[in-house]
This record gives C-alpha cells, sequence and structure tokens, in this order.
C-alpha cells in the first residue's frame, strides 16, 4: 500500500530523475525516523555459498547502488545480500540522458546508463563507512575509455582496491552499454581474463588472509553452444559463481511497445524466461560445480521458484523492485 502510493508519484517523473529522488532520500534514511516505513521483519533462510553465509538468497542486483551509497536503507529493507557496482577505477558519467525507460505494460525497463559511477576511491571511502552488516558483493567493470586490450587492468585495479572490502567480487563482462564489453564472454580472452583474475585472488588471499570469491555475470543473449563453451573455462578455472542474466539486446520480446526500439539493455518481466533458460543451461553444464546466482525478471514468488527449480541457488531482483517496491522482498523470501 505503502510504496503503491510512492510509486504513483514517482511514475510521474522520467525514471531516472526518480531515481535520483528516491536515492537521495535512501541516504538520509539511517538519521530519520521514516526509516521504520522500510523497515522489514524478514524470516531467517539460512544459504551457505561461495564459503559464505547469506542470510537470506534474495538480493539486490547490480547497478542501483553503484558507488555504495544506500547500503543501510537496502539492508534494513531485509535484502540477504547487496551488490554494489559496476564500479570502473576512474568515476565516468556514463551515456547522455535520457538513457532509461519505462516499458509500463510489460514491467520491463530499458537502460544505457554506460556504468555511470564515482569511481572505485569513492566508493572505497563509502565502504569504510558502512554501519550495516550483510554481505555485500562488489561488481567490477572496465572504463568506457580503456581499450579492449588493456581492459585486463581496470578489473585488476579494481580487485585490488576492493578485496578487503568486498565478500565476493562480480566481474562484469556482459553489460551492452560499454562498446564491446561482451566480447570478453569469448574464446581466448575470456581465459586470458579468467587466468589473471585467478592469479590476482590468489595474491590477495595471501596478503589478506582472506579468500574472497568470484562470479562472473553473464549476457542472456549467448547461445547454447556459447554457455557450454563459456561454463567449461569457468569450471577449469576454478571460478566460484556465476550470475545469470545481465540485460538482453533481444526485441522481440517487446515488439510494438512504446520505447522498444530505445537502444540499451532489457530487464524486467520481458526476459524472465529468456534468462531462467540460462539459468537452467547452465545448471547442466556446471553440475554444482560453480553457485549460480539467478537474476532476469524476478517479480513474484513464482518467477523466483522457478529460477531455484532451474539450477539457481541466489536470487537478484532490479526492475521487479522498481516495479513492486520492498514488499516483493518480503514476498519472496518469507514464502520460499
Ligand atoms: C537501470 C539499470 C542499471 C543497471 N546497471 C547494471 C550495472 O551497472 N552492472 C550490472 O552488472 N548490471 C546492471 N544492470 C542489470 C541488473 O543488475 C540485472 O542483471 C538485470 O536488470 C536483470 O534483472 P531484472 O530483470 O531483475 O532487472 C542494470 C539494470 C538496470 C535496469
Amino acid at each position: 500500500m505503502f510504496y503503491h502510493l510512492i510509486k504513483k508519484a514517482l511514475f510521474h517523473l522520467n525514471p531516472e530523475q526518480a531515481h535520483e529522488f528516491i536515492s537521495k532520500q535512501m541516504k538520509y534514511i539511517m538519521y530519520s525516523p521514516i526509516q521504520n516505513m522500510f523497515r522489514q521483519t524478514i524470516n531467517y533462510k539460512p544459504m551457505h555459498c561461495m564459503g559464505l553465509t547469506f542470510k537470506n538468497p534474495l538480493g539486490l542486483a547490480a547497478g542501483f547502488d553503484k558507488n555504495g551509497e544506500y547500503i543501510y536503507a537496502f539492508g534494513i529493507m531485509g535484502f540477504g545480500f547487496l551488490e554494489i557496482g559496476t564500479v570502473t577505477p576512474n568515476p565516468q558519467y556514463g551515456n547522455k540522458k535520457p538513457r532509461l525507460f519505462r516499458l509500463i505494460e510489460a514491467e520491463g525497463l530499458i537502460n544505457r546508463m554506460g556504468c555511470n559511477n564515482l569511481g572505485i576511491d569513492r566508493l572505497v571511502e563509502n565502504l569504510k563507512k558502512v554501519k550495516y552488516n550483510c554481505i555485500i558483493g562488489i561488481n567490477i567493470g572496465k572504463n568506457q575509455d580503456t581499450p579492449i586490450e588493456y581492459c585486463k587492468d581496470d578489473y585488476l585495479i579494481c580487485m585490488e582496491k576492493i578485496y578487503h572490502y568486498a565478500n565476493y567480487i562480480a566481474i562484469n563482462i556482459s553489460s551492452p552499454n560499454t562498446p564491446n564489453l561482451r566480447v570478453l564472454q569469448y574464446g581466448e580472452i575470456l581465459e586470458d581474463l579468467l587466468q589473471s583474475i585467478k592469479d590476482k585472488q590468489s595474491f590477495l588471499t595471501k596478503k589478506y588472509q582472506k579468500y574472497v570469491p568470484i562470479a562472473i555475470k553473464i549476457s542472456p543473449d549467448l547461445t547454447e553452444k556459447e554457455i557450454i563453451q563459456i561454463s567449461d573455462s569457468l569450471i577449469r578455472h576454478q571460478i566460484d559463481g556465476v550470475i545469470a542474466t545481465n540485460t538482453t539486446l533481444d526485441r522481440q520480446l517487446i515488439k510494438g511497445l512504446r520505447y522498444s526500439n530505445e537502444e540499451g539493455g532489457l530487464s524486467g518481466r520481458p526476459i524472465q524466461l529468456k534468462s531462467t533458460e540460462i539459468i537452467r543451461l547452465l545448471s547442466k553444464e556446471l553440475k554444482g560445480k560453480l553457485t549460480i546466482i539467478g537474476v532476469g525478471g524476478i517479480d513474484s514468488l513464482i518467477a523466483a521458484k522457478e529460477k531455484l527449480a532451474a539450477g539457481a541457488s541466489l536470487l537478484q531482483i532490479y526492475s521487479g523492485f522498481i516495479y513492486h517496491g520492498p514488499k516483493l522482498i518480503k514476498n519472496i523470501v518469507n514464502y520460499i
């Protein structure tokens, strides 16, 4: 009821203005009595994955809190974990506005944000101040202006800087809004990246006396053959988890709808089945060797259960949270 009213007002603003407005409120929530309106009692449903204990299996997907500014607010809503980022070595503005669109009839979003963020150093400063204890994944990426042949360095710089603060690290090689990023999902370039990341992880494990698991975030636009190949690489390099999926470039699912021709990645209900199918394929190939984090169009308890049945152990939401608000967390976690 409460979110229903806020949503009505927010949906009068353009999507990015709405995001900025609600973000501003969330930043100060910890100092204000209105925090009780967001606080939810969620059942304790522990999940043990990647060597970590999650208090429940539902997390916030990457892209909402890119700079680690709203951890307290999301924490009290009851998420089992939060994925912060995507963060890049240097701050970047992203693409020019407008860059976020609501497809209301389909409960979808199209975004071409372009990984706007304040850079890794600011994120580290924010993490040092966090006053909420929950599992935090940090999603890292390359700067838009880093040529693809040097992009490995961007990931390694970010790993070095956030290793101490992260519970797990997510490697974003699947955003459709950073030119060429998705080529990192294939062949030798993927092999080389995974090897460098594992070497860095070994080095940092010794340095900090702490093993931080690595999860790779993939696209829903991969073919079955590509999923088989990527699964093989992830197993061989002993990667800990895979996040499936990012947004899609496919427009079949929203043909004829307003904004359907906007460039960018589509998320929300239209990608629900597509991402579940990818999870099913991954699960068949990975045979339990990696944790699968299922994301894409989860907007209900049923959708969440489908992802779990397909092979995911952990779940994340983004678009569903925009359309249904904090209650979705309760509706899913308390009944799975
Ligand atoms: C506005 C917006 C920004 C996003 N930014 C990122 C990002 O920075 N990094 C990333 O890995 N995924 C990003 N995503 C993708 C989400 O994390 C998620 O994988 C995708 O939206 C599918 O989940 P959903 O259908 O629940 O939204 C973004 C999604 C949206 C809608």
